[in-house]
């Protein structure tokens, strides 16, 4: 059976390229792409260093970052299912960090988590196998206690993409759209709030957000799309706090595919909500004529407590354009309506419902203790998480080294089900999601993905053991 993607989809409209836009108009490049070492077959070794930098962030203006291997974003780590990667990761930086593999199904010693600190001048080798089924787009950044904030702003961040060998998108032209924001100073230093200010305090409690937004490191780069081409858009948000709610004005989306990658059945929609640290993948076609633009954005939307919400929190946000190209069109193209069965997993089997209620910088109660264990399951047990948001601003839940499967939300169930590592919760809301704990013990860590939250101590551990002999 095929889909047929219809041309109404996304017609470009002839929007008047306004002056702005077209004088700087600075075509969106992918961030640049890890070197395979190995000439093995089915074998990824890279070499990752996090290191001080010195980088132009803003055009005409040098900025001190740390970059992985001297890029902001950092280069993409390509995989494809089955691979056996081995990363030789060196930290130059002048502080302990990790590199979290966030959302990978990997063992404990590879997550990269906060267990696994690597000092100034070490070196740590993350060897894992890319499981079959997991096809689909991650990211990587710093883990350590407590600083993974000033981390992640400071430029370290970049995305894995792990691809299926039957993909059946594969005949689609791709973007990746890596979303980071930030601040900075007059100087063009990256600005980090004064201790005790007042900036501090709303930081502290919405997560730091910048007023740039970047795009693959680039501020309102142009993308190019063809008339009737469509394009397959894998977009991150990397950001620190920042939700964004995409939107191509007057036109939609196919959503395809969201954190642990393909759908079983493509959605449409015309808003896409991102929360930090999640991703999805989307298709969009364009039409019209040549040099007509359209802006993708992010509408407002209204994540925030009432005491400490930005007063631009209405304002829309302009990300990037979108141009048609001078190229004819292209056939109108069909797509499967069915892109991968994904099993459900069955409640029946949970063993148990464990709550998860999320308030001020706390779960359940705790602040993050790293000699603590605050939940101990069994390997290969399947658990329903039921996570409460007692509080009057959103949160995220991210789970390491699992994907999971949200059953419903206050109660109303989720259309399908789709892989997830990590989801919003909105103020004031419950979510249940269902989890099964196979193949690797360890301590893995959840959290709330803001990451001013997480360092303030929003985290909880799992213990995954292996079954009594
Ligand atoms: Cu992306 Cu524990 O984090
Ligand atoms: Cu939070």
């Amino acid at each position: 059976m095929t889909y047929l993607l219809v041309a109404g989809l996304l017609c470009l409209s002839a929007v008047a390229a306004d002056a702005q836009s077209s004088a700087s108009a600075r075509l969106l490049a992918a961030p640049p792409v890890l070197e395979n070492l190995s000439s093995e077959p089915g074998v990824v070794e890279v070499k990752i260093t996090a290191a001080p930098a010195r980088l132009s962030l803003l055009p005409g203006v040098e900025t001190d970052v740390y970059a992985y291997n001297g890029s902001v974003p950092g280069p993409t780590l390509e995989l494809t299912e089955g691979d056996r990667v081995i990363v030789r990761f060196r930290n130059e930086l002048p502080h302990s960090t990790t590199i979290h593999w966030h959302g990978v199904h990997l063992p404990f010693e590879a997550d990269g988590s906060a267990f696994h600190p690597v000092a100034p001048g070490e070196e740590y080798v993350y060897e894992f196998t890319v499981h079959p089924g997991t096809a689909g787009t991650y990211w990587y950044h710093p883990h350590p206690h407590h600083h993974t904030a000033y981390q992640v702003a400071m430029g370290l961040q970049g995305a894995v993409i792990v691809r299926d060998p039957d993909d059946p998108l594969a005949h689609l032209s791709e973007r990746i759209l890596f979303l980071t924001d930030n601040r900075f100073t007059a100087e063009g230093a990256i600005d980090f709030a004064e201790l005790g200010s007042r900036q501090a305090r709303v930081d502290a409690e919405n997560g730091r957000e910048g007023d740039v937004i970047f795009v693959n490191g680039q501020v309102m780069p142009t993308l190019e799309i063809t008339s009737g081409e469509v394009q397959r858009w894998r977009v991150l948000n990397a950001s620190s706090a920042r939700t964004y709610l995409l939107s191509l004005p007057g036109h939609g989306f196919l959503h395809v595919g969201s954190d642990g990658g393909l759908f079983e059945h493509p959605v449409r929609t015309d808003e896409v909500l991102l929360a930090a640290a999640e991703r999805v993948e989307l298709l969009v076609r364009g039409s019209g004529n040549p040099g007509d633009e359209v802006t993708l954005r992010s509408l407002p939307y209204d994540r925030y407590l009432p005491q400490t919400r930005p007063a631009e929190w209405t304002d829309t946000l302009e990300l990037l354009t979108v141009r048609n190209s001078e190229e004819s069109a292209t056939d109108p193209i069909t797509l499967p309506t069915t892109l991968r069965p994904i099993p459900a997993l069955d409640p029946a089997d949970a063993t148990v419902t464990r709550p998860m209620v999320l308030t001020k910088n706390r779960i359940n109660g705790q602040m993050m203790d790293m000699s603590r264990i605050d939940e101990v399951t069994e390997l290969g047990a399947t658990e329903i998480w039921e996570v409460e948001n007692l509080v009057g601003m959103d949160h995220s839940f991210h789970l390491h080294g699992v994907q999971f499967q949200v059953l419903d939300r206050d109660g109303e169930p989720e259309a399908q089900p789709i892989w997830k590592d990590i989801v919003n919760v909105p103020k004031r809301s419950t979510l249940r999601f269902i989890v099964r704990f196979d193949n690797y013990p360890g301590k893995w860590m959840y959290h709330c993905h803001i990451l001013d939250h997480e360092d303030a101590g929003m985290m909880g551990v799992l213990e995954v053991r292996p079954p009594e002999p």
